[in-house]
């Protein structure tokens, strides 16, 4: 059982949400952090170095200090208040067990598998993304992580890369606590709805809903379609106040619903 303190959530953005990041967001209000992506074995990290080389933001640390790294940022986002999640990218079920030892001795509250990054490097090693393209080794791998971990384990995706139902229902077999679905749709401007209904119609997981949330109505839009909560990322690139600020608008509309 994942816990968050209101519905509105900081989502992973590698490079940006660092401890400090995290926790701007979480003294301002949010309702759960999420710390990351960070690579946990030397094939993704050797893969996000490729991609920092191209521009884009990635926090680049070396296999040797991972652990002193994660404990540190952790520590700092969790000062913020809220509870904090770390986003976790591999490529190997060696990484993931790593991960998930670092990751629970930080004292995060959750562990979010990163099956959601589509970028080439990491993808063709067969990490982020490419895990949603191989359900039975995905089952293999989380069923392993739990044998070690006690705290709860989330995944996110980006929906209508594969049968969004079929996964939903084979995650929640092996009783993952969350699943985080960015409902993005190819060549549709804003957040699928109707993906997030559909899944939370057929299953009784934790869901967070995310995509293109950038205002009280936006956020109550994707918890009316039937996500449990929501998260955010691009909004609050500038500002990590901004996804504070949100939660506790949209939990004042939530108020005024009653
Ligand atoms: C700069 C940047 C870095 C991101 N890095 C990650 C990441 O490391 N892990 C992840 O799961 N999602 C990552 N994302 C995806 C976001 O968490 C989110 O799913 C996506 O941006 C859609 O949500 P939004 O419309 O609120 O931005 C990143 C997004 C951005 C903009």
């Amino acid at each position: 059982m994942i816990k968050i303190r209101n519905h509105v959530i900081l989502a992973a953005m590698a490079g940006i949400c660092d401890g400090r990041f995290c926790f701007e967001a979480a003294k301002a209000g949010a309702g759960m952090v999420i710390l990351g992506g960070i690579s946990f074995d030397a094939e993704t990290v050797e893969a996000g170095l490729k991609i920092k080389a191209r521009g884009k933001t990635e926090f680049h640390v070396e296999l040797g200090n991972l652990e002193d790294f994660v404990y540190r940022e952790v520590a700092t986002a969790k000062k913020g208040g809220a509870p904090v999640a770390v986003n976790v990218r591999v490529a190997t079920l060696e990484g993931l067990l790593r991960a998930g030892e670092i990751v629970q001795n930080s004292g995060a509250d959750a562990l979010e598998l990163n099956a959601h990054c589509r970028q080439l490097e990491i993808t063709e090693l067969g990490g982020g993304q490419a895990l949603l393209f191989d359900f039975k080794k995905l089952e293999e791998w989380i069923n392993d992580l739990r044998e070690i971990l006690r705290i709860p384990v989330m995944i996110k995706w980006r929906a209508n890369m594969v049968d969004d139902l079929a996964l939903a229902k084979a995650l929640e077999s092996i009783e993952v606590d969350a699943f985080h679905i960015d409902a993005m749709k190819p060549g549709y401007p804003e957040a699928d709805l109707e993906i997030i209904s559909r899944v939370s119609n057929e299953s009784k997981t934790f869901l967070i809903g995310n995509n293109s949330i950038n205002s009280t109505s936006r956020a109550i839009e994707m918890l009316k379609a039937g996500a449990q909560a929501v998260s955010v990322a691009r909004y609050t690139l500038t500002d990590p106040k901004l996804v504070g600020k949100l939660a506790l608008e949209v939990e004042n509309a939530i108020q005024k619903m009653k």
